[in-house]
């Protein structure tokens, strides 16, 4: 057996679709960005829908169109990818890290007050692993002190909270098309909002600050001379990525329904172990279980570590649990104490799911783990 941690789910009607971007000779901010944003923002439930060329420069210029600058300060998980506080520095402003909740990994509401100082802009929750946190009492916190909600969506495309789509609560919301997220355009990422002068600002900071879009000038009848009344950035999706992109929404259901369906498979089979801890969903969410996790709890024959070496040495490549931001050295000026984070982070471990993943295989994966740790 070799196990992949993560496979792109992609097929000959991805690479079609590319040859078709590429033979149109439109091949960037055209047309297919354009209809992937509309067929986006229609999934999700939202107004709008801007692409970018990751997650990471869409919560980027979701943070600097929302006004966050220097000395200004952002709420945020540190168990999450360090991309989440990455952005709140590349606009000059400082992450504040919260604790999360154990049982779901997601930032625990109830912590956030006592981080909020005179300098707090913004919350950024992160919808860890695909499963939504808790947006109403987030929300009730952020309109409290007069706050930005943004939510790093990254991995939550597909996911509800309370029946409504992640990206279709009103707020700004952040996803990632990175080979390892649901659907994937091999890099990209989408920012959805209901403001629609939040998505227009959006659409000239990801062109350089121009005052007119590529498609604008291009179909417009008369000259138009443009103007850069602001800085802005090249996060511009290409039209060959985006055509990948439509067929990837295409197939989201179907992948949600083999992400679950292997979800449940695991819930089954490994709860009888009695020194891990599987995942307990919230009834109030859908979750799309971009990563299943497992926690080795003390009771385990084997640590975290060395049970990922023994799946490793039989053939099954897993990843430790998410980071914790916090400990990592560039972000060593940061004085924080968050125990639960650095808990979960140390003795998580993230199983391989995917759609391509064979009955045959996820059995492989549960008789590997009773073998290590009955
Ligand atoms: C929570 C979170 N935020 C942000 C990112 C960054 O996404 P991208 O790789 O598309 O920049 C990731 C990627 O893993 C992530 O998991």
């Amino acid at each position: 057996m070799n196990i992949a941690i993560a496979r792109p789910f992609l097929g000959p009607e991805e690479e079609e679709a590319a040859v078709r971007a590429i033979r149109s000779g439109w091949v960037s901010q055209g047309p297919l960005v354009r209809e992937f944003e509309e067929r986006f923002a229609r999934y999700v439930g939202a107004k709008h829908a801007v692409a970018t060329t990751s997650c990471t420069t869409a919560l980027h210029a979701a943070l600097a169109v929302s006004g966050i600058g220097s000395g200004d300060e952002v709420i945020v998980p540190s168990l999450s990818f360090i991309a989440t506080a990455n952005a709140v520095v590349h606009c000059g402003a400082r992450p504040a890290f919260v604790e999360i909740d154990p049982g779901t990994c997601n930032m625990d509401p109830e912590k956030i007050e006592g981080s909020i100082t005179k300098r707090t802009k913004a919350v950024m929750p992160v919808h860890q692993m695909g499963l939504p946190a808790d947006l109403d009492r987030i929300k009730e916190i952020v309109d409290k002190h007069g706050l930005i909600l943004i939510e790093d969506a990254a991995c939550a495309i597909g996911s509800a909270y309370k029946g409504t789509r992640i990206g279709g609560h009103g707020n700004i919301a952040c996803f990632s098309f990175h080979p390892r997220k649901i659907i994937t355009t091999g890099e990209g990422g989408m920012v959805t909002t209901d403001d629609a002068d939040v998505a227009a600002r959006l659409r000239r900071f990801r062109h350089h600050g121009m005052s007119v879009s590529d498609m604008e000038r291009h179909q417009a009848k008369k000259v138009i001379i443009e103007e850069y009344p602001e800085i802005g950035y090249n996060y511009r999706m290409t039209d060959i990525q985006a055509a990948v992109g439509i067929e990837q929404l295409r197939k989201l259901d179907a992948i949600l329904e083999k992400r679950r369906q292997i979800a449940s498979y695991y819930d089954h089979e490994l709860s009888g172990i009695s020194c891990i801890r599987v995942p307990k969903i919230p009834e109030t969410v859908f979750h799309n279980y971009q990563s299943y996790w497992i926690e080795i709890l003390s009771s385990s024959p084997l640590s975290r570590n060395a049970l990922m070496e023994g799946l490793l040495d039989k053939g099954i490549a897993t990843r430790r649990g998410i980071m914790a931001i916090h400990r990592e050295r560039c972000y060593s000026d940061v004085e924080t104490s968050l125990p639960v984070t650095e808990r979960i982070s140390d003795s998580t471990v993230l199983l391989p799911l995917y759609p391509t993943l064979t009955a045959d295989e996820a059995m492989y994966v549960v008789n590997q783990l009773w073998e290590f740790l009955k």
